[in-house]
């Protein structure tokens, strides 16, 4: 083996790395310094953007294998056979936080798997709370603008961060559902282990008939769900505040499998209509007791990321990214999810996010597509376009995989909001808790809305009375108002 030195970037020898070139001890250094001024300039660049939203994370490699074939309920390859497993990536994440922040503060956990399948990448994006808190895209810039820190002062704690927090949840009183989640010990994790995972959209799995099924997914944890209470949370943010991505990390060095089960509530599209809600609102859960949980199959993850700025600060999750046998419904939060994550991850990460390992599909990648930054797929053909005869005419197109059905949509254009209850399915939650579940709620909500303004305090306890009033009347008491 040829003996390792250290090199230039550019592969020349380097002899001294830790001296600057100057001139004498004491003078200036030189501008012809290129070991410096490279090592300087690539430190210079080490960070990308974070993400906008789930910036702080950890994930881990493996795979899925399904129980059986679901061939009956979509066409897609990698649940066709029990004996064939898919390679996955996740990554789990903490929602509202910046990178830097504990992993135990109360937030939604993002739950986000890459399957490789042998049709292209399929992204199923999770999150560890069932429902979302708005029924519109157009609101997440200011969702997520409302719980992140003020662009004055930038801070996290405090009167000003809780009552921009309230004041908006307080005009968006379809968040209530999520708030009951949020604010009861689910909202606060130490281990990515016991988290569920909760695909919160309604999509749609696609049969070779072109037979079409509304789907919600569903993640449950083999090691049972777990969370913990503020009390903890807070201490080990304090102690440990990367207790989640650690957690994840040791296990799996040590040896053990991270295992989750796919489930899936399954209604074919013709039934919306005798459904007594909207499902394809995510703000409402599907109830367990009209739609049974279906097993799908089972994912490990037995593999620790080699190096996380290239595998899991780079990863690329999409809505967008879907495979045969799986298609999106009209739940217009899902829709408006298709566009954002590519357009953010090519300018997070680069034009060409597609080619790096961790988001490369495993799948062969062949269209006229070019260049851009970091380009490494380099074409030797002349033609670059379609049609052409030069290259011998158009590429074989990819065959049709079954029949595909027809969807037929009309309706006046406008900006109309979707009509909903807001206070049904979280009142049902909140009374189905245990008495210990209820203390928690009740003391985690006064900690943090005691913090707001009074006016914001009063408008969210309306919405709290109307959700129970035996909740609304316990916040009130323990506000003071
Ligand atoms: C209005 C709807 C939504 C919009 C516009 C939106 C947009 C985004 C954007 C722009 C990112 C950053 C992506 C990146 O930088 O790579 C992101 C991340 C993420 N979102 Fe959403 N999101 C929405 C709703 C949801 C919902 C309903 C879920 C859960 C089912 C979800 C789960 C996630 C997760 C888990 C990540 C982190 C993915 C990763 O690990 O890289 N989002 N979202």
């Amino acid at each position: 083996m040829t003996k390792r030195y250290l090199t230039t970037n550019q592969g020349a020898p380097v002899a001294d790395d830790q001296h600057s070139l100057t001139v004498g001890v004491r003078g200036p250094i030189l501008l012809a310094d290129t070991i410096y001024l490279e090592k300087i300039s690539q430190f210079d660049r080490e960070k990308i953007p974070e993400r906008v939203f789930h910036a702080k994370g950890a994930g881990a490699f493996g795979h899925f294998i399904p129980y059986k074939s679901f061939a009956p309920l979509t066409k897609a390859n990698f649940l066709q056979d029990p004996d064939k497993a898919t390679t996955v990536f996740t990554r789990f994440s903490v929602a509202g936080s910046s990178l830097g922040s504990a992993d135990t503060v109360r937030d939604v956990r993002g739950f986000a798997v890459k399957f490789y399948t042998e049709e292209g990448n399929y992204d199923l994006i999770c999150n560890h709370i069932p429902v979302f808190p708005l029924r519109d895209p157009l609101q997440f810039p200011d969702f997520v603008h409302a719980i992140k820190p003020d662009p004055v002062a930038n801070v996290r704690g405090g009167p000003i961060a809780a009552s921009r927090f309230w004041d908006f949840m307080s005009l968006r009183p379809e968040s209530m559902n999520f708030l009951i989640y949020l604010f009861s010990d689910t909202g606060t994790v130490k281990s990515y282990r016991t988290i569920q995972g909760f695909g919160v959209n309604t999509y749609k799995w696609v049969n070779m008939c072109g037979e079409e099924w509304y789907v919600r997914y569903y993640w449950e944890p083999c090691a049972g769900v777990a969370c913990i209470d503020s009390k903890t949370a807070a201490h080990l943010a304090g102690t440990d505040p990367d207790v989640a991505g650690r957690d994840l990390y040791d296990t799996i060095a040590a040896g053990h499998s991270v295992e989750f089960e796919m489930q899936v509530q399954v209604i074919k599209v013709e039934e919306e209509e005798d459904q007594p809600f909207d499902i394809l609102d995510p703000t409402y859960i599907w109830p367990q007791d009209m739609f049974p949980l279906l097993p799908v199959g089972r994912m490990m993850l037995n593999r620790n990321p080699e190096n996380f700025f290239a595998e899991v600060e780079q990863s690329a999750f999409s809505p967008a990214a879907i495979v045969p046998g799986i298609d999106f419904s009209n739940d217009r939060v899902l829709q408006g999810r298709i566009f954002p994550y590519g357009d953010t991850q090519r300018y997070r990460i680069g034009t060409n996010y597609l080619q790096l390992p961790v988001n490369m599909p495993r799948s062969p990648v062949d269209n006229m597509m070019q260049d851009g930054a970091m380009q490494f797929r380099n074409s030797d053909d002349i033609v670059n376009y379609l049609p052409n005869t030069l290259g011998g005419g158009m590429p074989a197109a990819a065959p049709k995989k079954g029949k595909t059905p027809q969807e037929y949509v009309s309706g006046n254009v406008g900006r109309q909001e979707i009509p909903g209850d807001n206070y049904y399915q979280p009142g049902c939650r909140y009374r189905s808790m245990s008495g210990m579940e209820k203390k928690h709620l009740v003391s985690n909500i006064i900690e943090s809305l005691s913090q707001a303004y009074e006016p914001i305090q009063r408008r969210m306890l309306e919405h709290f009375m109307r959700t129970d009033s035996e909740l609304g009347s316990r916040i009130a008491q323990g506000l003071q108002v």
